[in-house]
């Protein structure tokens, strides 16, 4: 007589970041997670050692110049093994105008950035708004928005991460981290 076992969801919220926005969104979606009952662990992505123990992950990380932050594509590759045998769910920063167009450029972005790891198929992918603050930038961003013709130079600081939008994506995740019921 086999016993109904039923698996604690243990997720892993992994994140890049260089002027941590992202990782404040990071912890917003372990607070809402941890709400809903989950067992939750939050780190760099870099910094993670091991996946084992984990029974779901986020991954999180900005696009800078196109280009999704290299330190969640080296998370992908690395734990490309255990990642094919767990929900992941991926979300991406940032545009910074609440135009259509722009959101649907910055999802193509991603997109093709998943396109290099076509083993991964994320039980949920999303695109949040970023964060912009010229003053803090650091080098070589600092010069790289200066450079003729870019669209962020001179731009006012701004913050459109929706907050709500946030919560009702993490929301949404914790019945798709939900373990197969074992017997
Ligand atoms: C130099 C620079 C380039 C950026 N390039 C892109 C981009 O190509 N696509 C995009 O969606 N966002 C882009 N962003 C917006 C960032 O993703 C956004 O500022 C985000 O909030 C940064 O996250 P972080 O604070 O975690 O580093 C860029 C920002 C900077 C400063």
């Amino acid at each position: 007589m086999g016993g109904l076992i039923r698996m604690q969801t243990r997720v892993l919220v992994a994140y890049a970041t260089r002027y941590g926005s992202t990782q404040e969104i990071a912890e917003v979606i372990v607070a809402t997670l941890r709400e809903s009952g989950l067992e939750v662990d939050i780190e760099p992505a870099k910094e993670v050692k091991a996946l084992e123990g984990y029974t779901a992950v986020v991954l999180g990380a900005p696009i800078y110049m196109l280009r999704w932050h290299k330190e969640a594509k080296s998370f992908l590759s690395r734990y490309r093994e255990a990642l094919m045998k767990r929900p992941v769910a991926v979300f991406a920063l940032g545009p910074f105008y609440d135009e259509e167009e722009e959101w649907k450029e910055v999802r193509a972005q991603l997109d093709k950035e998943l396109e290099k790891f076509p083993w991964l198929t994320p039980v949920a992918i999303e695109i949040f708004g970023g964060k912009y603050d010229e003053e803090k930038l650091r080098f070589p961003d600092n010069i790289l928005v200066r450079l003729p013709g870019s669209p962020l130079h001179n731009m006012p600081a701004i913050d459109i991460r929706d907050w709500d939008a946030i919560r009702d994506w993490a929301s949404k995740l914790v019945a798709q981290f939900q373990p197969a019921l074992a017997h």
